[in-house]
């Protein structure tokens, strides 16, 4: 299986949507196991029940596997139980052992269960999705709605697992273009069974949106959706001149969603929704708090 992922340098030299290809070997990577399908093939065992109904893909789908004393048989294939499994950690098969889906390059990048099913990550222990109300996939699908994708041409600032893209596709968006700068966050995508894969429709570049937003076309998408990392990590894409770029790009009348955590949070004691509602009027946009982002057009 193949993650299609396409690199800013490809598109300034015009070398068409795919620029490279990262083969993952998922199939090798699939099971995905968390605790509660580990528990409930210890349980099965215990209960002398062999065929359990688990799912392996986070949610996704279910099956039926065997369990035994000895290990649990998924596809004709023995895999081991664990000898400790953590709530908190989603674990893939390589090398013959179950490893947690993390990586640590620049900053630890962990793939974490919720009891949703879709997943959330994490960048250094900080949480990238809202998952207490809701599922983050739904979270998502709620927030897409808001720009009204269909028929539109889409800039997705920061990827992330992509479920705002797979919302804006099943939207029906004529182009989707998501950027995500950390090639680690790309690498869980391509695990994620829930993240969409980059097809003619969505195209994922991995790159700093700061710097590759300067060579979007001025009036070049219908609208944008803004899910930066939290204003403290993140300030630069919260900064008047990034805002000013978002009004450059986007054509007049078009929509803006901007998560930024809920109103009353303050976050290093700033009232950060009003001060990006604030600047977003500075750039040009009319822009009012709606749930927990701002949502504005290009006036
Ligand atoms: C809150 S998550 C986005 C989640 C996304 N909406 C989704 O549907 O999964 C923020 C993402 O922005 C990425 N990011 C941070 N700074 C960035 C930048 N300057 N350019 C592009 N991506 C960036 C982070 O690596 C992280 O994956």
């Amino acid at each position: 299986m193949f993650v299609s992922i396409h690199t800013p340098s490809a598109r300034k030299r015009g070398e068409g949507i795919i620029d490279f290809r990262i083969e993952m070997k998922l199939e090798l990577m699939r099971p995905l196991l968390t605790l509660k399908e580990h528990e409930t093939l210890r349980a099965a065992v215990q209960a002398g029940v062999r065929d359990v109904e688990c799912s392996l893909d986070l949610g996704l789908s279910t099956e039926i596997v065997a369990a035994g004393v000895e290990g649990w048989v998924w596809q004709g294939r023995l895999f081991p139980y664990l000898e400790t499994c953590n709530d908190r950690t989603i674990y893939c098969w390589v090398d013959e052992t179950f490893q947690p889906v993390s990586r640590y390059t620049t900053s630890l990048i962990k793939l974490v269960p919720t009891h949703w099913g879709p997943p959330t990550f994490e960048i250094d222990g900080i949480k990238m999705l809202p998952t207490a109300q809701t599922s983050p996939y739904t979270d998502a699908e709620r927030k897409v709605a808001l720009i009204q994708p269909r028929g539109k041409v889409i800039l997705d600032t920061c990827g992330g697992l992509g479920y705002f893209a797979a919302w804006c596709v099943q939207g029906l968006a004529t182009q989707v273009l998501s950027y995500e700068k950390n090639p680690d966050v790309v690498w869980l995508r391509g695990l994620n069974p829930w993240s969409p894969k980059a097809d003619d429709v969505l195209s994922l570049s991995l790159g700093d949106i700061c710097e590759q937003i300067v060579s979007l076309p001025s009036g070049s998408v219908d609208a944008i959706l803004h899910d930066p990392p939290r204003f403290g990590i993140a300030g630069e894409l919260y900064s008047q001149v990034f805002y000013d770029q978002l009004a450059r790009v986007l054509k007049r009348k078009g929509k803006l969603f901007h998560y930024t955590g809920a109103p009353n949070k303050l976050t290093s004691g700033r009232d950060v929704p009003n001060e990006v509602a604030k600047r977003l009027r500075r750039a040009g946009f009319a822009a009012e708090l709606s749930g927990d982002g701002v949502l504005a057009v290009k006036n």
